[in-house]
């Protein structure tokens, strides 16, 4: 694990981008899988910004988001569809047909959970993996768990999980399910870029780097990925030992 710790998460997010962009520029027809939440919002405004610059095209980017709540409406405000619009493929040249979702409102999630990750498989798997980091150690939303899972599933939502997203739901209530790539699949990434900023996520980044690999911190499996990056600010790395 490569770890990077800055100052502030406008610095991180400037980092992070580069990573991307990068990418893109040296391989313009990779796949990219991206996370959504409040910790990537800087990464993307780079990456547009980076865009806005010019010499750079989303044209042949594939991009597979990580997860998708069950049962919200594609067009709802707090859909993760909604969101990847919002934050980043509004600002991109990147083509509606390669913007690739779990469809939470799907009445078969067995199947369309087959369905992605096989065209995931098929698009010659993800090159780069964005990730943040649940309060209680979730990455997706591969909540704590007995095993690590697999392929993409649908999740009920933890109770931590449910307190941290719920302020966004001031009208409805917030999903207590939704879709998700597995664990199996995020570490098939042949990259690995994961965020975590602010006191919040100190324990759960203690954890991921210096605790047990065990599906009680999901994301300490990433230890034993052999390429990840983690971008921390001191908020978050607050607790870290070494
Ligand atoms: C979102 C996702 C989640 C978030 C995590 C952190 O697609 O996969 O694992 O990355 O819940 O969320 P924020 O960034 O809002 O703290």
């Amino acid at each position: 694990m490569k770890i990077i710790i800055l100052k502030t998460a406008e610095e991180i997010g400037v980092e992070a981008a580069k990573i991307f962009t990068d990418e893109v520029k040296n391989n313009p027809s990779c796949v990219l899988g991206l996370a959504t939440g409040a910790t990537p919002i800087p990464t993307y405004k780079n990456i547009q910004k980076t865009f806005n610059e010019g010499g750079i095209t989303f044209k042949d980017v594939k991009t597979y988001n990580l997860d998708e709540y069950c049962d919200l409406p594609k067009a709802d405000k707090n859909s993760y569809y909604t969101f990847m619009h919002e934050q980043l493929f509004n600002g991109l040249d990147i083509l509606e047909e390669n913007v690739h979702f779990l469809d939470g409102n799907t009445t078969d999630c067995e199947a369309e959970c087959k369905r992605y990750d096989d065209e995931i498989n098929n698009a010659g798997g993800i090159d780069i993996q964005l990730l943040g980091i649940g309060n209680n150690a979730h990455i997706g939303f591969n909540e704590p768990a007995d095993e690590f899972t697999t392929g993409s599933f649908k999740v009920k939502l933890t109770d931590s999980t449910i307190e941290a997203n719920k302020i966004y739901f001031d009208e409805n209530p917030m999903p207590r399910y939704a879709l998700t790539m597995g664990i199996k699949q995020i570490m098939s990434a042949k990259k690995v870029v994961l965020i975590a900023t602010g006191p919040k996520k100190a324990e759960a980044v203690r954890n991921m780097i210096e605790g047990p690999v065990t599906a009680q911190v999901p994301a300490s499996i990433l230890q034993e990925h052999n390429d990840v990056v983690i971008f921390l600010d001191e908020d978050a790395a607050s607790l870290l030992k070494k």
